[in-house]
C-alpha cells in the first residue's frame, strides 16, 4: 500500500463546533443531501467536531485513536442516540441495539451462529444464489443494480437463517415481507415518532406485514421445535439449548435477532456490492484487471469459498468499496457517565457519532483519500494503519457479527459477476449517494454485456 503521511506521535486532538448549525434541523439538511462530502469534509475541521443532529447536538469522531477508544468502551460510550433509539423500537433489544447490561449475554448466545466451521454452509448458499442471479440475466438487458444486489443477498440471508423448511410460496412471501419491512423500517427511523403511528395506508400496511412475519416466524420455531432436526441453519442455532437445558433465548428474541440479522445481512453488503458495481463501470483500468483475475481463476465458473485464496485484486475492490462507501457510515452512541475523550470533557447523556465516513477519508491517513484505488490495498499497508483507521465493520465488543459472512459474499459476488458479465453504467448517470440507516448509491441502473458475446 503507499505510504501515507504519519500523523503526529503526540496528537494534540481537538474539539470544534461546525458552523451553520439550523434551528430544530442541526446540520442535517447538509448531511443528508450530501452524506458523503459532509462527512469527508469534517477531519480537516478537527479531531471531534459537534454537529447538530436534528435538535440533538453530537460529537464526530474523526480521529483513529479516538475511534479505537469509544469502540473499546462499550460500558461508557453505550448503544444509544437517536438513531439506535428509532431501532430499538422496530427490532426490540436485539443484538446490534441492546445496551451494555444486555449484549455479552446475546453476543455470547448468539455466536455459534456464526462461528468460522459454518463459513463453508454460508459460503455455498452464496455461490448457489449469484449463481442462479447472474445465470437469470440476458445479454443488453438494463437492470436497476441496487435492486439485483439487494434481491441476491436477501436470499442468502433469508437461505442462511430459516429457509431450510420452507415451501418456495412460503418463501416467497417471507421476501416479500422482509423487503416491505426492510423499506418501511428506513423511512420510519428518519420519521418523527407521532407520524408512525397514524393509520395511513403505509402506517397500516407496514403493521400488517409486521404482524403476518412474527406469527409466521413463530410458527416456523413451532415446527423447528417439534421436528426437532437441525436444519444447519441461524434458525436451528438460535433455538439450540445450553447445556444445561435451558432455551438460549425467547421466542420474541429469537423473532428480533432474525429481524436484525436480516436487515444488518443483506442490506449492508448489498449496497457494497452495488457501490462496488458503479466504481468498476467508471474506473476501466480497475475493471481489466478485475476481469482478468476472473477469467484466469474462473474461466466463466460462479467463485466458490476455495476460490477466495486467488482472487486478491477482487478482495482490494471490496476494501477500497468499503473504505470510501462504508454502509455503516455513522452510528450514535450515548456516554453513559460524565467522562473525558481526547482530553475533553463530555458529560453523561450527550451523543457521540462513531463515523466511518469520516476517518476513511482522513488525508493522514490515506494519500488522495476521495481517489477510488483499489491499489491501496496491495500489500501490508506501510506504515501500518493504526487501529481505528480502517473500521467498516466497527471493533471492539460490538464489531459486527458477520464481517466474514459479508467480505465473502461481496468477494465471490464480485468475482463471479465480473467472470461472465460487464456492466455497463451510462456516462451521463446521476448516481448519488444516500443515506438511510446505510449508505446506498441512488440512481444506479446498468445495461449487461455478456462477457464471452
Ligand atoms: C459489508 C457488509 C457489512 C458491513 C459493512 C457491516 C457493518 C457493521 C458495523 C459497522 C457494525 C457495528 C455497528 C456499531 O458498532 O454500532 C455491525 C454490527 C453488526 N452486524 Fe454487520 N456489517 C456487514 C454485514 C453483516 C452481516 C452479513 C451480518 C449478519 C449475517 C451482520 C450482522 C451484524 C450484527 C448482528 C451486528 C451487531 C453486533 C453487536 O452489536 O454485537 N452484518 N455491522
Amino acid at each position: 500500500m503507499t505510504a501515507a503521511p504519519a500523523l503526529p506521535t503526540v496528537p494534540a486532538y481537538t474539539l470544534v463546533s461546525l458552523p451553520g448549525r439550523l434551528p430544530l434541523l442541526g446540520h442535517a439538511p447538509r448531511l443528508l443531501s450530501d452524506p458523503c462530502g459532509f462527512l469527508a469534509a469534517l477531519p480537516a475541521r478537527g479531531d471531534l467536531v459537534r454537529i447538530g443532529l436534528g435538535p440533538h447536538t453530537a460529537t464526530v469522531v474523526c480521529h483513529p485513536e479516538l475511534t479505537r477508544r469509544i469502540l473499546a468502551d462499550d460500558r461508557t460510550f453505550d448503544k444509544g442516540g437517536p438513531l439506535v433509539d428509532r431501532g430499538r423500537e422496530l427490532f426490540g433489544d436485539s443484538l446490534a441495539i441492546c445496551g451494555h447490561d444486555k449484549h455479552r449475554r446475546q453476543r455470547r448466545l448468539i455466536q455459534p451462529a456464526f462461528q468460522p466451521a459454518r463459513l463453508p454452509a454460508f459460503a455455498t448458499v452464496i455461490s448457489e444464489e449469484i449463481g442462479r442471479l447472474t445465470g437469470s440475466w440476458r445479454d443488453g438487458a438494463a437492470i436497476d443494480v441496487r435492486a439485483e444486489m439487494r434481491g441476491f443477498t436477501s436470499q442468502v440471508a433469508i437461505t442462511a437463517m430459516f429457509a431450510a423448511a420452507m415451501s418456495q410460496a412460503e418463501r416467497r412471501q417471507a421476501l416479500d415481507d422482509l423487503s416491505t419491512l426492510l423499506t418501511g423500517t428506513y423511512k420510519r427511523m428518519f420519521m418523527p415518532a407521532f407520524l408512525a403511528r397514524l393509520p395511513t395506508t403505509g402506517n397500516r400496511r407496514y403493521e400488517t406485514v409486521r404482524t403476518r412475519l412474527r406469527l409466521r416466524l413463530g410458527q416456523l420455531m413451532a415446527d423447528y421445535r417439534a421436528a426437532g432436526i437441525d436444519h444447519g441453519d441461524v434458525l436451528s442455532k438460535l433455538l439450540s439449548y445450553t447445556e444445561d437445558g435451558t432455551p438460549r433465548l425467547t421466542d420474541d428474541e429469537i423473532v428480533d435477532q432474525i429481524l436484525i440479522l436480516f436487515t444488518g445481512g443483506s442490506d449492508t453488503t448489498a449496497n457494497a456490492l452495488s457501490w462496488a458495481a458503479y466504481l468498476v463501470a467508471r474506473h476501466p483500468g480497475v475493471e481489466a484487471r478485475l476481469h482478468a483475475e476472473a477469467d484466469a481463476v474462473l474461466a466463466g465458473r460462479v467463485a466458490v469459498l476455495g476460490d477466495l485464496d486467488s482472487l486478491p485484486y477482487t478482495r482490494q475492490v471490496v476494501t477500497e468499496v468499503l473504505r470510501l462507501y462504508p454502509p455503516v457510515s455513522m452510528v450514535t452512541r450515548t456516554v453513559t457517565a460524565d467522562t473525558e475523550l481526547g482530553g475533553h470533557r463530555l458529560r453523561a447523556g450527550s451523543i457521540v457519532l462513531f463515523s466511518p465516513g469520516s476517518v476513511h477519508r482522513h488525508p493522514a491517513l490515506f494519500p488522495e483519500p476521495d481517489r477510488f484505488d483499489p491499489g491501496r490495498w496491495a500489500g501490508q499497508p506501510q506504515p501500518p494503519l493504526p487501529r481505528g483507521a480502517f473500521v467498516p465493520f466497527g471493533d471492539g465488543p460490538r464489531k459486527c457479527i458477520g464481517d466474514t459472512i459479508g467480505m465473502t459474499m461481496a468477494t465471490l459476488a464480485l468475482a463471479s459477476i465480473a467472470a461472465r458479465w460487464r456492466l455497463v453504467v451510462p456516462a451521463d448517470a446521476d448516481v448519488r449517494p444516500v443515506l438511510r440507516t446505510f449508505l446506498a448509491p441512488r440512481g444506479v441502473r446498468a445495461t449487461l454485456k455478456a462477457r464471452s458475446a
